[in-house]
Order: C-alpha cells, then sequence, then structure tokens
C-alpha cells in the first residue's frame, strides 16, 4: 500500500522474523494454543533451575500465575549462563556525561555483581524478599545494583533521580525499604549535582524501615555523613568474596517494584515477577529490536523508568547483548552529541523517545549530517505518540531512509512491548505502532467489549493475560484490580484495561489516540493529574485546581492548571503565582511535574455531584468546541466565564 514504508528485502534475509508470512506464522500458533505458545518459549529461553509443571493458572484470575513452580534466578540469566560463550564480550558500554568511558565484560560484570550482592548481605543483612530502593543515576553500579537485589532474592526499587525527597520518602514509606542506595551524585549538563542530600531529606521523617543507606561514588563532591548510618561503597565491596550463589527463585516471586502514576493521587508500587518478566524481555530484545550477536544496542531511557529496566538493563543482558548506558542529556555539549555517540560505538539499535526526536530536530537539524550513521539497522520510539513530522525526520536522517522504525507501544504495567512492527517484517507507517505482538491480544474494544470499527475511537485493552503483566499493587490488591480490571469479560476472562484511547486505521493498524483517564504524558513521562493538584492545592492560596495537558510542540503536552483562588488581597502577577507553586511542586513531585502555565478562574465547571467535568477544560485549553451539555453542570455560566479568560 502506498502509505506503508517496506524494509529492505537483502537486510530482510538476516532477521530473526523475516518478512510478514513468519510474523503470521507466530500469530496463528499463539491464537491456536495461547498457553502452548508461551510454554514453548518459555522452555527454549530461560535457563531453569528446575522446569514449571503449568504454564498459567487462571484460576484466580485477575491474578494470573505464569510458568508454575518454576526455579530460576534472573542475575543467573542475564550473566552466568553467558559466560560459556560470551565471558569477553562487552555486557554494559558506559559513557559519562563529561566523555569518560567504561566499558564491563560479561566477566567483569559478573563478578561486580557477586561482590556486590555478597555485600548487601553480610554487610546489609538484605535478605529474600526485603526490599531495596535504588535512587542512583545513569551509571554502569545502578544496574549491578539491580542485579545484586535480583541475585539474593530481594526486591528493587528503583525511583526516578529527578523526584524530590517528597516523592523519595513516600516510595521508602510505602515499599518498607530496609536499605537506600544513592550516589553523592553525577553530572548534567557538564557540571555536578547531587543526590545524597535528597536521600538524607527524605529520611529526615517517617522512614523507619531504613536501617542503612549505601553510598557509590560518582563526583566526588562534599556530602554529609550520617556516622552508623551511611557507608561507601568502593570501600566496602572490594573485601567481598566474587562468589555468590544465585538464590533459587520461584517464578511468581516478586523481581520489582516501580511506582508510576493513576488517576489518584497516591503512586502505584507496579510489582513484576521474575520469570514471566525475563521472558518477555528477552524475547521482544531479540524480535522487537531484531539484536544479533555482534550488535551494540542503545536505549537512551533513564533506568529510573520501566523501558530502563526492561530495555537497557534486564532485555539486553538477558540476552547477552552489548547494551550503551549514557549519562546525560542529548544537548549538552551540543545537539550532536547523541549523533557522536553512534557514530563512537557504531550503535546497530537506537531506542528513544519522540521527545526527544522533536527536541533533536528542532534545536540540532544538521547536527545528524555531521557524523557517520551508517552502522545503525533499526529505530525504535516509546512513550508516547509519535507525529509523522518527527518520524520522517527520525526515519530520514537518522535511519538514512533504510532502518525501520519500531514504534513500541507499552506501560510500566505491561513489562513490555505489546503492539509494535517487527522490523522486518511489518510495513510501517508514521504515527502507527501498528499490530500486537505475537502471543499479545491487544484489541481495541468498546465499553460492552465489542471490537470498534475502523476509524472509530476505542479503549485499547489486553483481553488474555501475557506473562510479563503487573501481578499486582504493592500491598493493594484492590486498587490493581479496581485500577485495571473493570465488569468487561472476554471469552470469559477479565479484560486489561490500559487506560489509553486507539483508533484502527485503514490498514487495520493501531493508533494510540492518547491517555482517556486523567494521567498526562509530558516528555514521555507519566504524570497523574491528582498528584499534581495535590501539590498545588498546597499553596496558602489555591482554593481549588484542576490539571489538564495541554499540546505542545516538543514535550508532547505541558501541565496547565485552572486555579481559583481563596482571596485578591495581596495577589500579585500570575507569573509570581506561578513560581511559587512551582517551587511546592519541585518539592513534593519533583521538577518534571512542573506547571507550564495557569489561569485563574472564579470556578471550576462541575456536576450537581460535585465532579470537575475535565473534558471541558481540556478541550477550552486545547480551543476545541465543547461537544458536551453543560446545562447540567451545578453552575453553567463557569464555561463562558472561563472561555473568556483565552
Ligand atoms: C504512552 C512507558 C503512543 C501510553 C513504556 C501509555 C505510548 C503510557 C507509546 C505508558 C507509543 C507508551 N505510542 N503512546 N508507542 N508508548 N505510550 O508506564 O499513553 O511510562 O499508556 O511506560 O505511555 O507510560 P509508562
Amino acid at each position: 500500500m502506498e502509505n506503508l514504508f517496506y524494509p529492505d528485502r537483502e537486510e530482510a534475509k538476516n532477521a530473526r522474523i523475516k518478512n510478514s508470512c513468519e510474523y503470521e506464522g507466530l500469530v496463528a500458533d499463539a491464537n491456536d494454543d495461547y498457553e502452548g505458545y508461551w510454554g514453548k518459549l518459555a522452555k527454549e529461553k530461560i535457563s531453569w533451575f528446575q522446569e514449571f509443571d503449568e504454564v498459567l493458572d487462571e484460576s484466580d484470575a485477575p491474578f494470573y500465575k505464569w510458568f508454575k513452580n518454576g526455579k530460576l534466578n534472573v542475575s543467573y540469566q542475564c550473566i552466568d549462563r553467558h559466560l560459556e560463550t560470551r565471558k569477553n564480550k562487552a555486557a554494559i558500554i558506559f559513557e559519562g556525561e563529561l566523555g569518560d568511558q567504561k566499558v564491563i565484560t560479561y566477566r567483569e560484570l559478573y563478578y561486580e555483581v557477586n561482590k556486590t550482592a555478597n555485600l548487601l548481605k553480610n554487610k546489609f543483612g538484605i535478605s529474600k524478599g526485603d526490599r531495596v530502593v535504588i535512587y542512583m543515576p545513569m551509571i554502569p553500579e545502578t544496574a549491578v545494583m539491580m542485579l545484586a537485589v535480583a541475585r539474593i532474592g530481594a526486591i528493587h526499587s528503583v525511583v526516578f533521580g529527578g523526584f524530590s525527597a517528597d516523592a523519595l520518602r513516600d516510595r521508602i514509606i510505602d515499599a518498607e525499604a530496609k536499605l537506600v542506595v544513592t550516589t553523592d551524585g553525577a553530572y548534567r549538563r557538564g557540571k555536578p549535582y547531587l543526590l545524597k542530600p535528597v536521600v538524607d531529606e527524605a529520611l529526615s521523617v517517617g522512614c523507619e524501615s531504613v536501617e542503612k543507606v549505601l553510598v557509590v561514588e560518582r563526583n566526588g563532591e562534599e556530602i554529609h555523613w550520617e556516622a552508623g548510618r551511611d557507608f561507601a561503597y568502593a570501600e566496602l565491596v572490594q573485601n567481598e568474596s566474587p562468589i555468590c550463589e544465585p538464590e533459587v527463585m520461584d517464578s511468581e516471586d516478586p523481581l520489582f517494584l516501580l511506582y508510576t502514576s493513576g488517576s489518584t493521587g497516591k503512586p502505584k508500587g507496579v510489582q513484576h515477577s521474575q520469570a514471566g518478566y525475563i521472558l518477555h524481555a528477552q524475547t521482544t530484545m531479540e524480535n522487537v529490536f531484531d539484536v544479533r550477536e555482534n550488535d551494540t544496542y542503545w536505549c537512551t531511557a533513564d533506568v529510573g523508568w520501566i523501558t530502563g529496566h526492561t530495555y537497557i538493563v534486564y532485555g539486553p543482558l538477558a540476552m547477552g547483548a552489548t547494551t550503551v548506558m549514557f549519562e546525560g542529556v542529548p544537548i549538552y555539549p551540543d545537539a550532536g552529541r547523541w549523533w557522536k555517540m553512534i557514530e563512537e560505538y557504531q550503535v546497530n539499535q537506537f531506542y528513544t523517545a519522540p521527545t526527544a526526536i522533536r527536541l533533536l530536530h528542532k534545536t540540532g537539524a544538521e547536527e545528524p549530517k555531521k557524523y557517520d550513521l551508517s552502522s545503525l539497522r533499526v529505530l525504535g520510539t516509546v512513550g508516547e505518540p509519535i507525529n509523522p513530522d518527527a518520524w520522517l525526520w527520525y526515519y530520514n536522517e537518522i535511519g538514512g531512509g533504510k532502518c525501520p522504525i519500531v514504534d513500541t507501544w507499552w506501560q510500566t504495567e505491561t513489562g513490555g512491548h505489546m503492539v509494535s512492527p517487527l522490523p522486518f517484517a511489518t510495513p510501517i507507517k508514521p504515527g502507527s505502532a501498528t499490530n500486537p505482538l505475537p502471543g499479545i491480544f491487544a484489541e481495541i474494544i468498546d465499553e460492552n467489549g465489542e471490537r470498534m470499527p475502523e476509524g472509530e475511537k476505542g479503549l485499547l485493552c489486553i483481553t488474555k493475560p501475557w506473562p510479563s503483566m503487573i501481578r499486582t499493587i504493592w500491598g493493594d490488591p484492590e486498587r490493581f484490580k479496581k485500577s485495571y480490571f473493570g465488569d468487561a469479560k472476554k471469552d470469559g476472562k477479565p479484560v486489561y484495561f490500559s487506560g489509553d484511547g486507539a483508533m484502527y486505521d485503514e490498514n487495520g493498524y493501531i493508533i494510540i489516540t492518547g491517555r482517556t483517564d486523567d494521567v498526562i504524558n509530558v516528555s514521555g513521562h507519566r504524570m497523574g493529574t491528582a498528584e499534581i493538584e495535590a501539590s498545588i492545592g498546597n499553596h496558602d492560596n489555591v482554593a481549588e485546581v484542576a490539571v489538564v495537558g495541554k499540546p505542545h510542540s516538543v514535550k508532547g503536552e505541558s501541565v496547565f492548571a485552572y486555579i481559583v483562588i481563596k482571596s485578591e488581597d495581596n495577589l500579585g502577577e500570575d507569573v509570581e503565582l506561578l513560581k511559587e507553586i512551582n517551587g511546592i511542586i519541585v518539592k513534593e513531585i519533583g521538577p518534571i511535574a512542573k506547571c507550564d502555565e495557569i489561569v485563574i478562574v472564579p470556578g471550576l465547571p462541575k456536576t450537581r455531584s460535585g465532579k470537575i467535568m475535565r473534558r471541558i477544560l481540556r478541550a477550552i485549553v486545547k480551543g476545541e468546541a465543547i461537544t458536551q451539555d453543560t446545562s447540567t453542570l451545578e453552575d453553567p455560566s463557569v464555561v463562558e466565564k472561563i472561555q473568556a479568560k483565552f
């Protein structure tokens, strides 16, 4: 078809999945025998200590259990089993913000992880099931720490380094973490910044579960040391034995928690399992990025997000690939930094976010021309819909018009890719994630579970369980059920609601239209409007607030707040109020949640039962017509009064 881009036939000959027939064959296998499909993959791909005896237990749906009674260890899967054939292969290639480089082979990674695992056990008393919060920058020690925690059967919760002390504290308390691992700081935009003081502040109130803090040195800046609580990593780790037997873990034991935003103010601790998670992480690495033995793969995400977990650490290492890790920002010292790195490391697969592509297109459209990007074979995007303009620039200028772009749709909760092209088997199209992967039953349906016709918006749902799915919300199984599984059933099974709207296009491809709940997506960072509203509500002069996403040319969406103030007295300029509000947001959440614009309004549109009609507020900020009936509002005139402000 005319509007599609087809993969190069010569290149496709060497691909893992070579054409659409092979793809359709896999889809048919999964359709015919769903459990058999996943069971076969699990047997082939995982180095089991003891093989599972049942593929899928649905008796307590939606609390599904995959690969029942299987025994394994994820760090063994990611490291030990590669030692026979890949001992001297680069596991991690690291580049620091200042240009410092480090290559860690699988052999070195093995020793580092073992020593660290011993340290966690012996010095810090961490054992199976304990929670360890990792608040660290993009350095190899972060990956080492995650794998060491996994090796001893403990559960990590990585908290993104951009979160504030308050946000970090909430996550520490919710997980009842025993240990926090951090660094003195790191480098950003060429300058050192600090992380340890944030940990000190977080621990100053209410984190009774935390016994110790382990500090990895990164930039040597002066920091406070709390005697008896804080310990330096480098000094201690060298005394530990380089051999640590991996803990025997059950398929369904938790591997990690990762907090993410939902529709309410409180972040959810998304809990992932061992076997199902690592299986999907590994197989999507292989099939979606088509990574081959001698490839160098680079994902620019931060390890603090799910993309960093699955596609910088677990997926690449599980398959024995070489994964690049970069500490810094894409525009330092200039907007050519990433392209320079692609040339330097001869990167074959490059995976990034639309917001970064838009930024680099806008600030350095000519930069890619200065570098040799011919090593690239597959490009990827994730995190938000990509606009065709940015897609075409990425395709032509970065990929030289020859690299398929895999637009991967997935979520923290799905653990790995769900809807995505296979690079050499799926004709691609700007702005579409195309089809569900084999074995993934993603479908666009209406509220009653009926499939939507072409061109009509519906809800993107997953109608069968999948191995890497969220197992529960940490400490809140009821919220897990309520957040993701409504009453709708398909073939007798509860349907998983992603929270995203989508529609089928004329090719039958899936086009994601954005969230349908109160979550906004700023630069690919997922944020709950309720969390931001709670922060803004803490300003003395704010009576009521509603936050919505406003379309933004680089960030995708920006934070926009409608505010009802308590008193006009002492009210300065709007910019002053915005500054004060952002001060609170930065303290309570972090700079990523900062508000771009506010408007002071006389009231918010509410139903008679007091529910804020956000759809109206979203329409107003986008300059769209209001299609809803406003006559049933508590005060219909408020809509006009708000519109008059624009
Ligand atoms: C959005 C990130 C369009 C979507 C892996 C989803 C996307 C949310 C895409 C999850 C894509 C992710 N096209 N939208 N390719 N990928 N999204 O949990 O709204 O940080 O629900 O996981 O990002 O964000 P999360």
